[in-house]
């Protein structure tokens, strides 16, 4: 498995470029805004972009899915239908975190509105992607739609914003629920294995046994109703 991360945005959001080395096909994840150096990675290394698979609806997530589709228009778009209102609602997500409508183009946040998605994940199907196979795992708590996406040959999980090192997404956001989110972590992340590496929204590479022993929101160390990050 090829992993090329692009750190990008003002939330120092982690996009992921990840591909299958023989058939040299490829997903986007997460482009959280327009940045040519992600083109320049797809067309460099010759990789068959066949979708911008999208963890949840969040505006550092979803942020680039126009620039990239325009440049791609082949690539499918994958949502889970409970993330739907805010995919769509993307222009209007600035809003959420206190910026005003004349401050958003100033700030970079005046978003387009976001193309249509060509289809929505099923929670436990197999998403293929050349030789990888990826399971979709519905983890709801951050947002009501959000994804994980875990290959299990590989040993490896995509977690967007429901796990970080040593931290846990936030929940005071609409549509989050701090119970679902312990919930999906507990049952579908943690679940899947202790070596497996875990690839988050935001931050550091980290692993389910690592956080399983030492992230305080997981040990019981202490217990609150927001992590860290957007
Ligand atoms: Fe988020």
């Amino acid at each position: 498995m090829i992993i090329q991360q692009f750190t990008i945005t003002p939330f120092q959001q982690n996009t992921r470029v990840v591909a299958c080395e023989k058939t040299r096909k490829a997903i986007c994840i997460d482009p959280g805004e327009e940045c040519g150096e992600i083109v320049e990675f797809i067309r460099g290394g010759d990789f068959a972009l066949q979708a911008i698979t999208l963890t949840h609806g969040h505006l550092d997530h979803v942020g680039g899915t126009a620039y990239l589709r325009e440049i791609f228009p082949d690539a499918d778009v994958i949502l889970h239908k409970d993330d739907e209102d805010l995919y769509y609602g993307l222009p209007q997500q600035p809003l959420f975190m206190g910026i005003q409508p004349h401050q958003m183009k100033a700030l970079g946040f005046d978003y387009a509105n976001p193309p249509k998605l060509t289809r929505n994940w099923v929670d436990g199907e197999i998403y293929s992607v050349g030789n990888l196979n990826f399971k979709v795992l519905h983890c709801p708590g951050h947002t009501r739609g959000h994804v994980v996406l875990a290959e299990e040959n590989e040993r490896k999980v995509f977690v967007g914003d429901c796990l970080f090192e040593g931290s846990i997404g936030r929940t005071d956001l609409p549509g989050g629920s701090y119970e679902q989110l312990m919930d999906s972590i507990t049952n579908k992340i943690l679940a899947l294995g202790d070596d497996f590496t875990v690839y988050s929204g935001h931050g550091r590479e980290t692993t389910v046994g690592r956080e399983k022993s030492s992230n305080p929101f997981l040990t019981g160390a202490y217990q609150m109703t927001r992590g860290k990050y957007i």
